[in-house]
């Protein structure tokens, strides 16, 4: 147990391991339990600043609990949810992991890996805190399993203004033709007109492009089971990603995390890249300002979804230290600390946009007008299992180009693990 739980921590440095070693988490000798350990892959830039920003407001609320830190680093929890997966196999959880509202908390729900929050919900005063969709994606059979600290925006394509700028684009694409245009523009100065990076962040691209090609409803669809992988309109999603392809970093995208992609943004080297709004905080916190940011090209009034949230798992070591932290990321307080730092905006209804930095409150009047869609590569769409195969389909596309090989393995994905 003590071995695992040291591999997971020692990602994120040695004062956190030696603070896991000094953990005292049986409480064999009658004592209270004080240690309580939080997982996350929230290691580094503006997603470590969020993670402080609760933990400060856990320090507040808490005073009787230690926070430890069980990071592990990599965009999208590509490491941590090995690293998770293990240790839930061995029976060995961390006192709360991090998990995405919708199809991968189900997963988690199903495997019989966590407890039931309904209780929590009515003594914390939390069934009225959060908007009813969400809810319903946190819950399976009536009962509610997590308890979400935000929402993020997918579909969100940023730019480096002053780059933009000398390629003499004034004004962000609205359609996918537009943007090709502009990327053709980019690519004349010499840049790299969009900056990507390995699978996941592929699939989040051709989750846009998909956006833009079949619109919010039939999007939707492929995640319920209503629209076919095989029909026309994926074909031509294909064909536009592919294209999209053509504008990217080639040589690096299949091993660049998010960070790296957004690096040749901020240095200068690339005009766009298609992230999720952590971005506006990690831009933030590395001090670089001259970003733009719009809706992916053609997706129009369509917010595509995710959201973070803290479970409660069976067999957690500190039970009442894991609720206290739990009370905290439900709170306005905790919220407000969280996502001011994070680039997304508050799951609670009551918070006050003006208490957010200038991104965000574009983000809540959005979130509030337009239609809402889900992540796969976030795990509000697709379960663990189906995102596997999709980011396993990316990658080998990027590497063969072979169109027909994708939409072969995208209908292949659907029929395994589409409900
Ligand atoms: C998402 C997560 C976000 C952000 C992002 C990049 O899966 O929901 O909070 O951390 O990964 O790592």
């Amino acid at each position: 147990m003590r071995l695992s739980r040291r591999f997971a921590v020692a990602v994120v440095g040695v004062s956190a391991l030696l603070a896991t070693a000094a953990c005292n988490s049986t409480g064999d000798d009658g004592t209270a339990v004080k240690d309580v350990e939080v997982f996350t892959w929230w290691a580094d830039g503006g997603e470590k600043a969020g993670l402080d920003g609760l933990v400060s407001a856990f320090g507040t609320d808490c005073a009787n609990f230690t926070f430890v830190n069980g990071a592990v680093a990599g965009g999208a929890g590509s490491n941590a949810k090995q690293v998770l997966a293990s240790r839930l196999a061995q029976s060995d959880p961390p006192d709360t992991f991090q998990a995405h509202a919708g199809a991968e908390l189900s997963d988690y729900i199903n495997a019989g890996q966590i407890e039931d929050l309904s209780q929590e919900y009515k003594d914390w005063g939390l069934t009225n805190a959060f908007p009813q969709g969400l809810i319903d994606n946190l819950t399976v059979d009536g009962k509610i399993y997590s308890v979400p600290a935000n929402i993020h925006r997918a579909n969100v394509i940023w730019s480096n203004k002053s780059v933009t700028a000398a390629a003499g684009i004034t004004q962000d694409a609205t359609t996918l033709d537009g943007f090709f245009a502009d990327l053709e523009k980019l690519k004349a100065k010499g840049v790299t007109p969009l900056a990507l990076g390995k699978d996941w962040t592929q699939l989040m691209l051709f989750e846009a492009v998909l956006i833009s090609d079949l619109g919010a409803d039939k999007f939707t669809g492929l995640w319920n089971g209503s629209t076919p992988w095989d029909g026309a309109d994926v074909t031509k999603a294909i064909a536009d990603y592919q294209k999209l392809l053509g504008y990217t970093n080639k040589d690096t995208r299949d091993t660049f995390d998010w960070t790296d992609a957004e690096k040749l943004l901020m240095d200068g080297k690339a005009g766009y890249q298609l992230m999720g709004d952590w971005e506006a905080a990690d831009l933030d916190a590395k001090g670089f300002t001259g970003y733009g940011y719009s809706a992916f090209p053609g997706n129009g009034a369509t917010f595509q979804w995710l959201a973070d949230s803290f479970v409660l798992p069976k067999g957690a070591a500190n039970v009442e230290g894991t609720k206290c932290w739990l009370k905290t990321v439900g709170s306005a307080a905790g919220q407000k600390a969280f996502n001011t730092k994070k680039g997304s905006i508050p799951a609670r209804t009551d918070a006050v946009p003006g208490d957010y930095p200038a991104y965000q409150q574009a983000a809540i009047a959005d979130w509030k007008s337009q239609k809402q869609v889900p992540s796969c590569a976030h795990g509000a769409g697709c379960s663990q299992g189906y995102m596997g195969a999709l980011n396993a389909a990316m990658g080998k596309f990027s590497s063969d180009g072979d169109a027909a090989a994708l939409q072969t393995a995208l209908v292949a994905a659907a029929g395994q693990f589409s409900k």
